[in-house]
C-alpha cells in the first residue's frame, strides 16, 4: 500500500513537470511566431511604400507622415512611414525622355471643321484650371509658358487650343497657356502684350521657357517642340502664307521661344511698336546685338498653317517701324522689360487658358 502511494506521487510529479514543459514550449513557440509575423507585415508595408525603413533625422518627420504606432514607441524596428502624395510622386518619377516617345510627326491641320470650346475641354480632360498641364509619368524637361497676344480673335483661339493642347501634351511639357488680351480699342501693341505675358506668367509659376505665339499659327508637325534651346528659337519657319519658306533670313515673327535668361539678356521686347509690323525685327536686332544666333527646326518639321483673316481694325501697318528698327541698338537698353507699365483689368481662368485683360495704354502722339 505504502509502495503504491509512493509510485502515484512520483507519477503525479512527473506528469506535472511534463505539462509545465509543454506550456513553456508552447509559449516560446507562440512568442517567436508572433514576432516573425510582425516583421513580415512590416516588410510588406515597407515594400508598398518603397521608402527607407529608418528615420534619418527630425526633418524626415515633416516630409513623411509617421504612423501613430511609431510616434508612441520610443524605439521600434518597424517604422512605417507613409509619404505624402507629392513626395511619393516626385521621388518615383524620372525625367521625360527627349524627344518625347509620344510624338507622331506630320499632322493634318484644317480650319473648315467646326470646333467648340466645350468639345476641346472634353477632349483634354487632364488639363488643370488656367490651361495648365504636366505629364504624370515623368518630370518634364522644361516649364513652358505659352504667351498669345490677343484681341477679338475668339474663332482663331478655338483652333489654336484645339490643335495645340494635344500637341503640347504629347511633347510632355509642363506648360501653361496665357492669352494676353489688349483692353479697349486703341492701336494694337503685340510686343508689349508679350512683355506683359512674361511678367504675369512668372507671377504664377517658375517658368524657365517662354513661347510667344500668334493666335492664328498652327504647327503641322508635333516634332517641332515648343520649348527653349541653347539659342533663341524661331519655330514658325515654314509658313503656308510664305509658300513654306522663310520670307527673309532675319525673320523672327509668328512663333518663337526664349529662355528666361535669353529674354532678360535683351531687356525683353520693345513697348513702343503700335500697330502692325517691325516689333519682331526689333527683337531679332536685340538678339543679334547681344551676340545670340537664331536656332530653327528644318523646313519640314517647321511647317505651319496660318488661319486666313482680314487685317484687324486698329492694327494697321505702323509707319514708324522702319525708323524704330534702325535704332534698336540705342533704344533697347531703356525700352523693354525695365520700362514696362500696364494695368491688369481682369484675369479669367478657364480649363483651356488663363486670359488676362490688360490695359497697355496708347501711343504717345
Ligand atoms: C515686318 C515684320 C513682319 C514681316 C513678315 C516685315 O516687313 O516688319 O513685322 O513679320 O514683314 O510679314
Amino acid at each position: 500500500m505504502g509502495d503504491t502511494t509512493l509510485n502515484f506521487t512520483l507519477l503525479h510529479r512527473i506528469c506535472s513537470v511534463v505539462v509545465l514543459l509543454c506550456v513553456v514550449h508552447l509559449s516560446v513557440t507562440l512568442f517567436f511566431y508572433v514576432r516573425t509575423l510582425d516583421l513580415r507585415i512590416s516588410f510588406l508595408q515597407n515594400q508598398e511604400t518603397q521608402i527607407p525603413t529608418q528615420i534619418e533625422n527630425s526633418t524626415v518627420s515633416s516630409k513623411y507622415n509617421i504612423s501613430e504606432t511609431t510616434k508612441n514607441s520610443a524605439v521600434s524596428t518597424r517604422v512605417i512611414l507613409t509619404p505624402n502624395a507629392t513626395e511619393k510622386a516626385a521621388r518615383a518619377l524620372d525625367k521625360c525622355p527627349d524627344p518625347s516617345p509620344l510624338l507622331v510627326g506630320p499632322l493634318r491641320v484644317e480650319f473648315s471643321d467646326p470646333v467648340t470650346l466645350d468639345g476641346v475641354r472634353s477632349q483634354n480632360p487632364h488639363l488643370q484650371s488656367g490651361g495648365r498641364y504636366k505629364p504624370k509619368d515623368c518630370v518634364a524637361l522644361q516649364k513652358v509658358a505659352l504667351i498669345i497676344p490677343f484681341r477679338h480673335r475668339d474663332e482663331h483661339l478655338k483652333y489654336w487650343l484645339y490643335y495645340l493642347h494635344p500637341i503640347l501634351q504629347r511633347q510632355q511639357l509642363d506648360y501653361g497657356v496665357y492669352v494676353i488680351n489688349q483692353y479697349g480699342e486703341e492701336t494694337f501693341n503685340r510686343a508689349k502684350l508679350l512683355n506683359v505675358g512674361y511678367v504675369e506668367a512668372l507671377k504664377e509659376y517658375d517658368y524657365d521657357c517662354f513661347v510667344f505665339s500668334d493666335v492664328d499659327l498652327i504647327p503641322m508637325d508635333d516634332r517641332n517642340t515648343y520649348k527653349c534651346y541653347s539659342q533663341p528659337r524661331h519655330l514658325s519657319v515654314s509658313m503656308d502664307k510664305f509658300g513654306f519658306n522663310l520670307p527673309y533670313l532675319q525673320y523672327f515673327g509668328g512663333v518663337s521661344s526664349l529662355s528666361k535668361e535669353q529674354y532678360l539678356k535683351i531687356n525683353g521686347f520693345p513697348n513702343n511698336y503700335w500697330g502692325w509690323g517691325g516689333e519682331d525685327d526689333d527683337i531679332y536686332n536685340r538678339l543679334s546685338f547681344k551676340g545670340m544666333s537664331i536656332s530653327r527646326p528644318d523646313g519640314t518639321i517647321g511647317k505651319c498653317r496660318m488661319i486666313r483673316h482680314q487685317r484687324d481694325k486698329k492694327n494697321e501697318p505702323n509707319p514708324q517701324r522702319f525708323d524704330r528698327i534702325a535704332h534698336t541698338r540705342e533704344t533697347m537698353n531703356r525700352d523693354g522689360i525695365n520700362s514696362l507699365e500696364y494695368k491688369v483689368v481682369n484675369v479669367e481662368k478657364d480649363q483651356l487658358y488663363t486670359k488676362i485683360i490688360v490695359d497697355v495704354g496708347k501711343p504717345s502722339r
